[in-house]
C-alpha cells in the first residue's frame, strides 16, 4: 500500500493533508476533532502580537458563490486573524501538540513588519513544541490596512526582510505562506527563498466582492448597509493556485524549494494535482469548513488507492511529476491536429454543441434529418468548446489526425515531427528563435 506520510522541510505527518490557518484550526476543540478524524496536521488559526485581542464584526462574514445545485463554489470572507488572546491559543497548542506528537502543528503568525514584534514572538511559538512557523503575508482584508498580511505579501523586499528576522530568530523551519493578490508569484517567492525561507504555501484568499444586495445596494456581506472587500477561496480558485504553484515549480530561481499547495482542495484528486506541480503537501479550508473534517477519510483512501494504482509507493514520487509538462506557448506542438468527434449511440441531441459551435465558435457542426449533429472537418478548429458545454460525458472526442493524412480545413498534410511556434514561418522572430 502506498506511503502516505510526508516529511516537508524536517514536518513529519502520517498524510499530506493540513488544515489550513482558518476558522477550522482556530482551537483546541477544533484541532482535537480534526485530528481524531486523520488530519494529518494543522496550520493553526493566525496569532497576532500580545495586546487587546483582534476584534472581528458582529455580523455575516462570508459571502458566497453556489453552483446551480446549491454547491458551493467559492467563499468570501472577512474574519481577521485569531480574536483569542495570544497566550490561550500557545497554551492550547502546546497541549494538543503534546497528546498528538505525530502531527504536523504549524504556527502561523502575523505581527507589525518590525523586527522586535517577530523577535518577540518567536520563542513564545516555540515553547508550544509546534513543528514549523508560517508566516501569514497574505490576508487581504482588515489586516492588509494596518500594513500586515498581503500589504507585506505584495513587496518583495518585505517578504525577504522578515523571512530573514525569523530565520536568524528561531531554529524552526520557516514557510512563507503567499498572497495571489500579485501580478507574477515568482517575485515574492524568490524574495522568500533569498530570505531563507524553507518553503512557501500558496494560495492565500483572492481579493474579492462576491455580490451585491440589489435592494439595499450594499456588498455582501453587508454590515449594516456597507460591505467591504473580502479574501475569496474555495473550489473556484483552485486553477489560480494551481498556475501560481507550477510557476514557481518551473521558474529558474525556486525551482526545488518545497511547497505547500492550498487553493480549492475538495477531493483526493484535487491534492494530486497539487503534488503533480509540485507541492509536497497540501491544505485545506473551504471544503472542511463546507463539508466537516470527515472528508479527511475519502481523501487519503482515494490518494491511496490512486497511488497504488499509478505505482507510486510514495507521496515524493508523486510531487513535481507533472512540472517538465508545464511549458510556455511558443512551446505547444503545432503539429499536433485534432478533430471532434460525436459518438451518436450517446448524443441526447440536445443541440448545446450546435449552438456553441455554430454561434461562438466555426461553424463545423451540421443538423442532419433527425437531429444527427455531425462534425465538419473542413470547419473544425479543434477548440474542444463543444466537448465543453455536451451534457453527456465522453459523447464527444478528440481523435488525432494520423501524420500523412491532410487537414481537410487546411489543406496540407500533417507533418510527423514536433514544430512549434519559435520555428513556424508565419513567425516574424522565427529565425531568432532557431
Ligand atoms: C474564514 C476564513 C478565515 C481565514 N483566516 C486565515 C488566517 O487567519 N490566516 C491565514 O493564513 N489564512 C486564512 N485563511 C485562508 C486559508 O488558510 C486558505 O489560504 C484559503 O482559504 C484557501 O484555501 P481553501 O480554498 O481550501 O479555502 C482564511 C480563510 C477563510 C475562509
Ligand atoms: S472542436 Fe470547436 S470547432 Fe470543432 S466542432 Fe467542436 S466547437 Fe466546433
Ligand atoms: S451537446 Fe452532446 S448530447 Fe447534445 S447534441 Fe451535441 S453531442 Fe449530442
Amino acid at each position: 500500500m502506498a506511503d502516505l506520510s510526508t516529511n516537508f522541510v524536517g514536518i513529519k505527518s502520517p498524510n499530506p493533508f493540513w488544515l489550513a490557518s482558518a476558522p477550522p484550526t482556530d482551537k483546541e476543540y477544533n484541532v482535537r476533532r480534526a485530528f481524531e478524524a486523520g488530519w494529518g496536521g494543522v496550520v493553526w488559526k493566525t496569532l497576532g502580537e500580545e495586546g487587546p485581542p483582534i476584534v472581528n464584526v458582529n455580523g455575516p462574514r462570508y459571502g458566497v458563490i453556489h453552483g446551480a445545485d446549491r454547491r458551493v463554489l467559492g467563499i468570501n470572507n472577512i474574519e481577521l486573524i485569531t480574536d483569542r488572546p495570544l497566550q490561550t491559543n500557545l497554551d492550547e497548542m502546546a497541549r494538543v501538540k503534546r497528546d498528538f506528537p505525530d502531527r504536523a502543528l504549524i504556527a502561523s503568525i502575523m505581527v507589525p513588519c518590525e523586527e522586535h514584534a517577530w523577535k518577540a514572538i518567536l520563542p513564545r511559538v516555540e515553547d508550544t513544541g509546534c513543528d514549523g512557523i508560517e508566516l501569514n503575508f497574505g490576508c487581504p482584508h482588515g489586516m492588509s490596512e494596518r500594513g500586515m498580511g498581503s500589504a507585506v505579501g505584495q513587496v518583495p523586499e518585505y517578504i525577504q526582510m522578515v523571512a530573514e528576522w525569523c530565520k536568524a530568530y528561531t531554529y524552526l523551519p520557516v514557510i512563507v505562506k503567499l498572497t495571489p493578490n500579485i501580478t507574477d508569484i515568482r517575485y515574492p517567492a524568490r524574495a522568500a527563498k533569498r530570505g531563507g525561507a524553507d518553503a512557501v504555501s500558496l494560495i492565500n484568499t483572492i481579493s474579492s466582492i462576491t455580490s451585491v444586495n440589489l435592494d439595499t445596494m450594499s456588498p455582501e456581506p453587508s454590515i449594516d448597509g456597507k460591505g467591504s472587500h473580502g479574501g475569496y477561496c474555495g473550489p473556484a480558485v483552485k486553477p489560480i493556485a494551481l498556475n501560481m504553484v507550477a510557476e514557481i515549480a518551473r521558474d529558474d530561481e525556486t525551482r526545488g524549494l518545497p511547497i505547500s499547495g492550498i487553493g480549492g482542495v475538495t477531493t483526493w484528486r484535487d491534492a494530486a494535482e497539487f503534488l503533480s506541480l509540485g507541492a509536497g503537501s497540501v491544505q485545506v479550508c473551504t471544503a472542511a469548513m463546507v463539508y466537516g473534517f470527515g472528508i479527511i477519510k475519502e481523501m487519503t483512501a482515494g490518494l491511496s488507492d490512486w497511488m497504488d494504482e499509478k505505482g507510486y509507493t510514495s507521496v515524493s514520487k508523486v510531487t513535481g511529476r507533472a512540472v517538465p509538462n508545464v511549458t510556455d506557448w511558443q512551446y505547444l506542438n503545432l503539429n499536433f491536429v485534432t478533430k471532434a468527434r460525436i459518438d451518436q449511440d450517446l448524443c441526447i441531441k440536445c443541440g448545446r454543441c450546435y449552438a456553441a459551435c455554430e454561434d461562438t465558435s466555426h461553424q463545423a457542426i451540421a443538423i442532419n434529418p433527425g437531429r444527427v449533429f455531425e462534425v465538419k472537418d473542413d470547419e473544425c478548429v479543434a477548440c474542444n468548446l463543444c466537448i465543453d458545454v455536451c451534457p453527456v460525458e465522453d459523447c464527444i472526442t478528440m481523435e488525432r489526425l494520423a501524420p500523412g493524412t491532410v487537414d481537410p480545413r487546411t489543406g496540407r498534410r500533417v507533418e510527423a515531427n514536433y514544430a512549434n511556434w519559435t520555428t513556424h514561418p508565419n513567425n516574424p522572430m522565427s529565425k531568432a528563435a532557431e
